[in-house]
């Protein structure tokens, strides 16, 4: 007995030693660098509005999560101005570098590779972290690694944790909703999306209806929370499959709202509303994937993942024998932390120094 459980451990490790094992070159002069459990990624995250920089060892073990936050520039826009928050990144960036240095007690020369988030997102912003995640590993001759943002949040997952695929995944975020199935580190396929609006940005539309300052969508979970989430019953809209749509959704609660004219507007009533109508289109769709596709996990991951209720209705399904993950708070919203995660784990990586920023995937 004591020799078979030896014997599987045994082969679980050597599994895990060899998957785990990567090699990659350096940028400048083309050397092997051997990365594994042990190794330190440093990462660069900017493409949106805050500037991130952070050193993960192995792919779970947070040494430095800096993240400098552009919100009380955007705040009085209502909302991020691109042109605005490149130049923040600029500013920012060498200080986050630093600091992640010093929180971590490494330097430069302890890293085996240099990480940074190549798309999408805002273009300006997304040159100047990627640059600076290139610059860093041809100064240091080590590789460096792109990131899709969108594996990042999913990788937000593996920080502090033991998962591994298979999973179904919902990524809610502020420019995207999709259900993901992630059958190994390599094979992802997108099963389902929004046709319209983003979860996050139906946050961010709505919350701006009702007249909560930019960034709407965590005031309007804390305001949901004090309202009742069945005074109104809004919409929820019939699309194919796995997909989403939100902006019939958003229609209605501007109908809503107009409807109440000079009145004092129940706030809290129609956040709880509508948050109960979002919470509960995504587990539902969420539910039926994970039964159809067969998968006993379930991940939540994207800015929207730090959402109240989102996360108490898909923890719910513990209940159901599902085995549920969602980032730590710190790691919902966007962080480097996730892009040095993604760049250990992931397959699919941008490898090259040639490789150029994008938009949209
Ligand atoms: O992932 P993220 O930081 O940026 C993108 O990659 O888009 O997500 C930001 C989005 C914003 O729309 C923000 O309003 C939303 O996540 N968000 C929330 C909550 N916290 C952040 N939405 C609803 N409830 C929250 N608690
Ligand atoms: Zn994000």
């Amino acid at each position: 007995m004591l020799k078979h459980v030896h014997h599987n451990f045994y082969k679980k490790f050597l599994y895990y030693n060899n998957s785990m094992k990567k090699i990659k070159n350096t940028l400048f002069s083309n050397k092997s660098v051997t990365i594994d459990e042990n190794s330190l990624i440093m990462a660069l995250e900017s493409s949106c509005d805050e500037t991130a920089c952070a050193i993960v060892k192995g792919g779970r073990e947070v040494l430095a999560n800096v993240v400098a936050s552009q919100i009380k520039i955007h705040e009085e826009f209502g909302g991020v101005i691109p042109e605005i928050a490149a130049r923040e990144h600029l500013e920012a960036v060498n200080v986050v570098v630093d600091e992640a240095f010093k929180q971590a007690g490494v330097t430069g020369m302890d890293i085996s590779a240099f990480a940074g988030t190549v798309g999408p997102g805002l273009v300006g912003c997304l040159l100047v972290g990627m640059n600076a995640a290139k610059s860093l590993a041809l100064a240091y001759d080590k590789p460096f690694i792109g990131i899709n943002h969108l594996n990042a949040h999913l990788a937000a997952n593996f920080i502090d944790t033991d998962l591994e695929p298979p999973f179904i995944a919902l990524l809610v975020s502020g420019g995207h909703t999709q259900i993901i199935e992630m059958k190994s580190y390599s094979d992802i396929e997108i099963i389902g999306e929004t046709i319209d609006d983003a979860v996050g940005e139906a946050y961010d539309k709505v919350a701006r209806l009702i007249g909560l300052p930019y960034p709407g969508g965590p005031k309007l979970d804390k305001m949901a929370q004090q309202g009742n989430p069945f005074a109104y019953k809004l919409p929820e809209a019939k699309v194919d499959g796995y997909n989403f749509s939100f902006s019939g959704l958003k229609t209605a609660v501007l109908r809503l709202v107009k409807s109440f004219e000079e009145n004092a507007l129940p706030t809290a009533d129609i956040c709880a509303s509508f948050q109960e109508c979002v919470s509960s289109t995504l587990y539902k769709k969420v539910k039926r994937a994970l039964e159809e596709r067969g998968y006993n996990q379930v991940v939540l991951a994207g800015g929207v993942a730090a959402n109240s209720e989102i996360r108490r209705k898909i923890f719910s399904l513990e209940n159901d024998g599902y085995k549920v993950f969602a980032p730590q708070m710190k790691y919902c919203t966007d962080n480097a932390s996730m892009v040095a995660s993604a760049a250990f784990f992931f397959e699919n990586t941008f490898d090259n120094v040639d490789v150029e920023v994008f938009s949209r995937v």
